[in-house]
């Protein structure tokens, strides 16, 4: 599957965002080293903090489906990750980042979406 075809999936999903409250939906389509997408929508609520980026709740998916950090080849967002979602996309070691920005589709590594990380190795 090429990024552009991943990135229709997040495209497609993002009908699917529950988002009264700002009216802006994001799908985001992660695939799987096994071949597997999992795809994931912002989901909003009327206690505006407690809404949920569209990248955490395919994460979520993904974990409750058995996979792991590390499991995921590339991450398919329809807008640019916000900074707490770019924590997120490090912390599943995903291998590459595909979004748009402003009309543009932009290709990024987590190092470079997100540097000089905080990670669990600071924990130890
Ligand atoms: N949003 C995401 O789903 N992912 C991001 O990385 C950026 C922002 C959502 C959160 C909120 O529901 C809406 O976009 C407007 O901020």
């Amino acid at each position: 599957m090429t990024d552009e075809e991943l990135l229709a999936r997040a495209d497609a999903i993002a009908a699917r965002a529950y988002a009264p409250y700002s009216n802006f939906n994001v799908g985001c389509a992660v695939l799987t080293r096994d071949g597997v997408v999992i795809e994931g929508v912002n989901v909003e609520n009327a206690a505006y903090p407690l809404g949920v980026c569209a990248e955490r709740t395919t994460f979520s998916r993904a974990i409750v489906q058995g996979y792991l950090p590390g499991d995921f080849t590339v991450a398919a967002i329809t807008a640019s990750p916000c900074g707490g979602c770019r924590q997120w996309l490090a912390e599943m070691r995903v291998e590459r980042v595909v979004f748009r920005n402003g009309g543009r589709l932009v290709h990024m590594t987590v190092d470079e979406l997100l540097p000089e990380q905080f990670d669990a190795g600071e924990l130890a």
